[in-house]
C-alpha cells in the first residue's frame, strides 16, 4: 500500500491510473517522495484534484515526461565519485579479466548512459577483449534515447580527467562532447524496469547506484536478492555512495569496501 499511515482514496486511484495510463508501477517507491512530487506539479499547474492533473497530462504529452522524470530522477555524470572507479579500474575489472575473457557487466538504472560509458571506457583502457560488454538499462525511454546518442555537455564531465575527454570523445563544438565508437560498440541499451522484468543471470557485476534510494524497504531487499541471484559467484554489486546493504550476509555477500560487495559460494 502506498501510505500506510493515512491513505488517502484520491492519491491512491492517482497512483492506480499512473499504472493503466502511463505503465508506471510505483507501488515498490517511497509513497512520501512520490506524493510530495506529485503535489508539486498539481501546485505548479494550480490544478486542484488529482483528476483534473490526470487530464491535463493525458492532453498534453509534455506534461505526462515531466511526471514520469520527477518520478524516477535522471541526475548522472560520468565517473560520479571518482574515487571508487579508480578501484573498479586498478582492482575489480582486472580481477574479473582474469577470471574470464567474456565478462558482462549490467548498470542497472543507467539513465542517460555515463554511468555504462564510464565502463567502456575503463575496458577499453584495460585493453580488456572485445567480448567484454556493458548492459545498460533503465526505465525510462527518453534517457535511453539520450545514452544510445551519446553527446553530453561539459555538466558530465566534472569527475572525468582531460586526458579521459581527449582520448575517448570527440569535441562536437564548444559544449558537446561526443562518446567515440570503440566506447559505444561496448554498451548495449536496453529499456527494463528492474521491478518486474526478468533479469540476466551470470553477470560479473551490477551496478546499481542512485536508484534505490527511491525504493521502500520491501522492495529493496526484494531488488537485492534478484541481484544477487544474477551475479556468478565471485561476482560483484557495486552499490551508490549513499547506500548500504545492512543484511548481505543473509544474501550470500561479503562486503569488499564500503559500497563494493561479492557474491560467495564455491566457484
Ligand atoms: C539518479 S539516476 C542514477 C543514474 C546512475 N546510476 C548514477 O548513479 O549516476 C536514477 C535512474 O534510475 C532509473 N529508474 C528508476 N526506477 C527504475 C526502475 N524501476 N527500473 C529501471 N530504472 C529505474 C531512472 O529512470 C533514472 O534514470
Amino acid at each position: 500500500m502506498l501510505d500506510q499511515e493515512a491513505p488517502d482514496p484520491q492519491f491512491l486511484w492517482f497512483i492506480a491510473e499512473v499504472k493503466k495510463r502511463l505503465n508506471l508501477d510505483l507501488s515498490g517507491y517511497k509513497p512520501h517522495r512520490v506524493k510530495r512530487r506529485t503535489d508539486m506539479l498539481l501546485r505548479k499547474y494550480n490544478v486542484g484534484s488529482y483528476q483534473e492533473y490526470m487530464k491535463l497530462m493525458m492532453a498534453d504529452e509534455k506534461k505526462t515526461e515531466e511526471f514520469l522524470d520527477k518520478m524516477t530522477i535522471n541526475v548522472t555524470e560520468f565517473f560520479r565519485n571518482p574515487e571508487k572507479w579508480e578501484a573498479i579500474k586498478r582492482t575489480y575489472l582486472p580481477g574479473l579479466m582474469k577470471q574470464s575473457s567474456r565478462i558482462k557487466i549490467w548498470s542497472a538504472g543507467c539513465s542517460s548512459g555515463e554511468e555504462p560509458y564510464s565502463v567502456g571506457i575503463l575496458l577499453e583502457e584495460l585493453r580488456a577483449p572485445a567480448s567484454a560488454s556493458v548492459l545498460a538499462t533503465d526505465i525510462d525511454a527518453g534517457v535511453l534515447q539520450k545514452a544510445k546518442i551519446g553527446v553530453y555537455d561539459e555538466r558530465a564531465f566534472v569527475s572525468t580527467s582531460e586526458d579521459v575527454l581527449r582520448r575517448y570523445f570527440r569535441k562536437v563544438d564548444e559544449i558537446f562532447y561526443e562518446v567515440l565508437q570503440n566506447v559505444k560498440n561496448r554498451v548495449q541499451f536496453r529499456n527494463h524496469n528492474m521491478l518486474q522484468d526478468p533479469f540476466e543471470k551470470n553477470l560479473d557485476m551490477i551496478i546499481c547506484r542512485n536508484v534505490v534510494i527511491y525504493f521502500e524497504a520491501e522492495t529493496k531487499n526484494v531488488l537485492y536478492q534478484n541481484f544477487v541471484d544474477s551475479l556468478r559467484v565471485g561476482g560483484i554489486l557495486f552499490v551508490g555512495s549513499t547506500e548500504r546493504i545492512f543484511n548481505y550476509r543473509s544474501l550470500n555477500l561479503k562486503v569488499l569496501e564500503p559500497f563494493f560487495y561479492q557474491k560467495e559460494g564455491s566457484v
